[in-house]
């Protein structure tokens, strides 16, 4: 059996945070030998009851330093903004890191444009988008890693087999929907029980910053992209409905599966698809249909997983050249 390469979740306390932990105590290769939350001073059951007599721990007070005596990787599952402060210390220590956040995912001038002033523009300018489909090579041989975001993910493995068709000009319209747990575990009057049950709305429509993510990686101008975002009533998932207008003669569904033939995580389905069959999973789903110029495309993720923590672990495994399905969940919570 190989040694378990120690690896650090600092963050654990979230959503994604939690999900990174789950993933990496059933993993043959790593272990989550040092969890940092802001305050630190707990044990995980405390942080975690649910893992209560699965795995033991201590909870830190988040520390470069400290990682770095322990750890060659870390996970950030920070907010954005605090994320870049600790990339900056940790890469001066020479750990190897995967941020879940946007601090590293988009150019310096888009990011300020849609974010904040960068305080480490030395690494973004190094730092490799995390999506395997695109950038398999480049992640391998990366020190740090900007994990995608959910929208973008469902959206860009949705939309980019059949960007050679695109009308020329012509608009990128996205309408998806997430779970509530896509904003993270604060809650806000939008994520309050009382106003999404039985509830579903549009939320920051034609002004999210996953737009210029989108736009970048689909290397269309950030303009062409009209992404309106909705939330659904429901704990985890995504369902990304894009609709392109199309020129040339092609079968829609010959089109995903040849593009996708040989990614494991990307399904190909020949009826619409849903957020149930990918929950708990790496997998995402797609389907698409094609009218006249009118091409409809219909993706589904976990929005926890592959559009944040299963996603880290399989750019974390390509990173240590480990089998890119070490660890990764593909079973379904079904029903
Ligand atoms: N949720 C999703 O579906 C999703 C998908 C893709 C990407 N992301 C991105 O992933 C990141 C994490 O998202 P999330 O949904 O897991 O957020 P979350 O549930 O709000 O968790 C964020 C965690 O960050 C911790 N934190 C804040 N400042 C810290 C510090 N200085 N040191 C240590 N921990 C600190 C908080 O811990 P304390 O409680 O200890 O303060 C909190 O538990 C965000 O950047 C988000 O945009 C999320």
């Amino acid at each position: 059996m190989s040694a378990m390469i120690d690896v650090a979740v600092i963050g654990a306390g979230g959503y994604t945070g939690v999900e990174l932990i789950k993933m990496l105590i059933g993993h043959p290769n790593f272990r989550p030998a040092y969890v940092a939350t802001s305050e630190g001073g707990i044990t995980l059951k405390d942080l975690h009851p649910s893992l209560k007599d699965v795995y033991e721990c201590d909870v830190h007070k988040a520390d470069a330093k400290a990682v770095a005596m322990q750890c060659e990787l870390a996970f950030l599952a920070l907010p954005h903004k605090t994320a870049m402060g600790f990339v900056k210390a940790l890469r001066e220590e020479g750990v190897k890191v995967i941020d879940l956040s946007a601090d590293y995912r988009l150019k310096r001038e888009t990011y300020e444009a849609h974010y904040v002033p960068h305080t480490d523009p030395d690494n973004l300018a190094h730092a490799v988008y995390g999506l395997p489909e695109l950038f398999r090579r480049e992640i391998a041989g990366a020190d740090l890693v900007a994990n995608p975001g959910c929208y973008p993910t469902a959206t860009i493995l949705g939309a980019l087999p059949f960007m050679r068709y695109r009308a020329k000009g012509s608009a990128v319209i996205v309408d998806a929907k997430s779970g509530v747990s896509g904003a993270g575990k604060k809650c806000s009057e939008k994520t309050h029980f009382v106003t999404i049950n039985d509830n579903a709305f549009a939320y920051n429509p034609l002004g999210h910053r996953h737009a210029p993510e989108i736009a970048e990686k689909l290397e269309v101008e950030e303009a062409s992209v009209h992404f309106v975002p909705h939330l659904l009533p429901v704990t985890r998932g995504m369902l990304s409905s894009i609709y392109l207008q199309v020129e040339g003669d092609f079968d829609p569904l010959s089109v995903l599966e040849t593009f996708y033939a040989d990614e494991p995580y990307v399904r190909v389905r020949h009826e619409p698809v849903t957020m149930k069959q990918v929950a708990g999973t790496n997998f995402c789903d797609l389907y698409a249909k094609r009218r006249g110029d009118m091409l409809f495309v219909s993706s589904a993720i976990d929005n926890l997983l592959r559009g944040a923590s299963s996603q880290a672990v399989v750019n974390a495994n390509l990173m240590m050249g480990l089998p890119e399905h070490a660890g990764i969940p593909t079973i379904a919570y079904v029903p």
